[in-house]
């Protein structure tokens, strides 16, 4: 069965559609792209429209990942629609917690820090590299990198 996968962060321009990104990137690499739907949002609509930083999308390119995705905002309903949700940091996890408004249908247990799928770094959150240097932008892509694997392991087990 398909499963339907978010990434979330804060403006859906840099950490969530490098999240995207990658997660696309490995299911084509591992003959999965059947398996899933995958897609990204941010809990802020500043960049709605928009794509992603061009520092993101550059830093992705050199590592051969190619972001094409527009920004939008999550709204009630992924929560429902999709089969897991993959936060970035701990505010996302409470501004997305905070859209749940039908307790009759608990969610709760589908939204996740994406870092608890890593197995290299004990970090909690990804950064957060939007005021940041490039290596900001580097480190989002390290420590996605990692979790993504783990995350997927995790899928299809
Ligand atoms: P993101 O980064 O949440 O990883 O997309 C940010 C992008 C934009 C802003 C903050 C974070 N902003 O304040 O506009």
């Amino acid at each position: 069965m398909v499963k339907k996968i978010l990434f979330v962060c804060l403006g859906n321009i840099c950490r969530s559609p490098a999240a995207e990104g990658i997660f696309k990137q490995k299911i084509k690499d591992r003959d999965l792209e059947n398996f899933f739907v995958v897609d990204s949002a941010g809990t802020g609509s500043w960049h709605v429209g928009n794509l992603a930083d061009p520092r993101m999308r550059e830093t992705a390119h050199v590592r051969g990942i190619e972001l094409n995705s527009r920004s939008r905002q999550i709204e009630e309903n992924d929560l429902y629609e999709f089969d897991h949700i993959l936060v970035m940091d701990k505010d996302n996890l409470h501004a997305v917690k905070s859209l749940i408004k039908d307790h009759l249908h608990p969610v709760n247990s589908k939204i996740k820090l994406i870092l608890s799928y890593s197995e290299k770094s004990d970090l909690e959150e990804v950064p957060d590299p939007y005021y940041g240097g490039q290596n900001g932008f580097d480190k989002v892509l390290d420590l996605l990198n990692d979790a993504i694997d783990g995350l997927i392991d995790s899928l299809i087990d």
